[in-house]
């Protein structure tokens, strides 16, 4: 359904490179935390595959940069990029949720299970309406089968750790996500809901403020006054 609008966002060169760098950015701090988890795990097995799929994650990024550094060279980018629409177009992982400490393999595994999963149906759409670029669409293609790699990997070795609940440990990661989207939605939210309120009471509550502090301006005599005897006593207390 968003086929028009992702092909009309990515059209634009400048958004592009934007978009290309923040990806480059997102699938290296992946494969950070990814080489982190290989170091927690206490599976040789996991600990290989993991290894390999965080070195995979950062030849992504390197992948994407350099990509976004051959369109630069063709058309330097604006000072001003403009409308990024990030939140239409978010980086391949979601594994900024990810925390790596304390996690049980399977719970690892379920989570980077649906985190490649949800890359790899993003980056099948960005590589379909990449046709007015080639080479961009060869980086996506070729990333994109990696990521489902990562995916079937995930999934095959979940079920060897956990045979029996592994299904289990699936819904619970997808519970997960939809919770930390649903977070995200409602921060977003709040912020917009609490510039709008903001902005009401500026041109609403402030306007008679204003107006009452002009009248009481006015009424003011201008330079020194005369104050009454009685109120011209020495002053032996602050106020
Ligand atoms: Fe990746
Ligand atoms: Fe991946």
């Amino acid at each position: 359904m968003l086929v028009p609008v992702q092909r009309w966002i990515w059209s634009d060169s400048d958004r592009r490179v934007q978009k290309l760098l923040r990806f480059s950015e997102t699938e290296t701090d992946g494969g950070r935390d990814i080489l982190r988890a290989a170091e927690v795990t206490s599976d040789p097995l996991l600990r290989r595959l993991y290894l390999e799929h965080a070195i995979d994650e950062f030849r992504h990024g390197v992948l994407f940069r350099h990509r976004a550094a051959a369109l630069l060279k063709v058309s330097p980018c604006r000072s001003n990029p403009g409308f990024q629409g990030d939140w239409l177009t978010p980086g391949g992982h979601g594994l900024d949720d990810l925390q790596v400490d304390g996690e049980s393999d399977s719970d690892m595994l379920a989570f980077l299970h649906l985190s490649e999963k949800a890359a790899a149906s993003r980056f099948t759409v960005y590589r379909d309406v990449m046709q007015h670029d080639p080479p961009t669409r060869a980086v996506f293609e070729e990333i994109l089968h990696d990521e489902t790699f990562h995916m079937n990997y995930t999934l095959t070795q979940l079920a060897r750790v956990e045979p029996k609940r592994h299904r289990r440990h699936l819904w619970w990661a997808r519970l997960s996500r939809l919770w930390k989207a649903y977070l995200r939605l409602a921060t977003g939210l709040a912020g917009i809901l609490g510039s709008m309120l903001l902005t009401i009471q500026y041109f609403v509550l402030l306007p008679p403020f204003a107006w009452l502090a002009k009248r009481g301006a006015h009424r003011e005599r201008s330079g020194w006054t005369m104050v009454s005897p009685g109120h011209n006593d020495s002053l032996d207390r602050q106020y």
